[in-house]
């Protein structure tokens, strides 16, 4: 994990994925250590491994659905655990976008997502970069890369203290639980 002297905290953490249940694995992981309001933003191509990631997300968020890729409607929404503190109705929800057939970042704006990244729910958006720099600047962004048929590459970029914080408790929870 590197940290670099820039005005927002920046970590990184890069790890491999043997296997679609591993992947599920590391977003059960970071899915636990999630309180509401997190943006977490995936990079990759076709198949790499956001949804997979996405559904073990899900799961860390105390969410039973079945999470699929939500490519035909854009958002799709769910609700999690129940936060502590909070009234028994408000549960910790999950906004998982799928941007890739968006022609344009502005859609973005124009469909009121912008409601959601600032909200107090989870977002989670496959294909993040298709809206180019249009991002709030604090997020964990999720490089995702297809090494072989069975082996993906996943770069955390964290930005911001609380991100930062969470991709370190991450990494904690990483090496107790020893990867397959
Ligand atoms: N290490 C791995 N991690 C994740 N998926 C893997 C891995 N190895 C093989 N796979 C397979 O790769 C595919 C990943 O599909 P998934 O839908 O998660 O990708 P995606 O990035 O969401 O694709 P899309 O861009 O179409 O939405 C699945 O069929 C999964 O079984
Ligand atoms: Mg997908």
């Amino acid at each position: 994990m590197t940290k670099e002297n820039s005005q927002e905290e920046t970590c990184t953490l890069d790890i491999i994925s043997h296997s679609s249940a591993q992947t599920q694995r590391l977003g059960v992981r970071l899915g636990n250590l999630l309180h509401g309001g997190e943006l977490i933003l995936l990079d990759g191509q076709l198949g790499t491994g956001k949804t997979t990631f996405t559904q073990g997300l899900a799961q860390g968020l105390g969410i039973s659905e079945t999470v699929n890729s939500p490519t035909f409607t854009l958002l799709k929404e769910y609700q999690g655990r129940i936060r502590v503190g909070q009234a028994p109705t408000s549960g910790l929800a999950l906004y998982h976008f799928d941007i890739y057939r968006l022609d344009d970042p502005e859609e973005i704006v124009d469909l009121g997502f912008e409601d959601y990244f600032y909200g107090s729910g989870v977002s989670v958006v496959e294909w993040a970069e298709k809206a180019g720099h249009f991002w709030p600047a604090e997020r964990l962004r999720i490089h995702m890369k297809m090494l072989n048929e069975t082996k993906r590459g996943l770069l955390f970029v964290a930005t911001g203290a609380h991100y930062c914080d969470i991709l370190r408790q991450f990494q904690k929870n990483a090496y107790v639980t020893v990867s397959s």
